[in-house]
């Protein structure tokens, strides 16, 4: 297991990007829950945020491409619209343990 970040530093409907082990990936809190997914944009397969930890669209609802703006629902990485509409981002399993998120490798 890696170590990502204590759960704290992870707020509710905000975005974490960590590249820790060559393979980025990202944390997103939403209604309480975390979601962990690969830095990977199932059209190009290039990263995903904006800017450092900018993965969220305007209203926080939804995951964005930066490149061609494809959209992703936040619990199931399900690409709504967008080049790879229909397709999934790739989930990253991961645990939490004494408050502190761990990527399971
Ligand atoms: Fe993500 Fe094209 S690379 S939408």
């Amino acid at each position: 297991m890696i170590e990502l970040c204590s759960v704290h530093d992870l707020n509710e409907g905000e975005s974490l990007g960590f590249d820790i082990t060559g393979k980025p990936v990202f944390a997103v809190r939403k209604d309480g829950d975390i979601f962990v997914y690969h830095n990977e944009c199932p059209h190009l397969g290039i990263e995903l945020e904006f800017q450092e930890n900018d993965f969220l669209d305007l209203d926080g609802a939804l995951i964005q491409c930066s490149t061609h703006g494809a959209l992703f629902e936040i619990e199931t990485g399900h690409c709504l619209s967008g080049p790879c509409q229909g397709d999934y981002l790739k989930p990253a399993e991961f645990t939490v343990k004494d408050e502190v998120l761990y990527l399971v490798v």
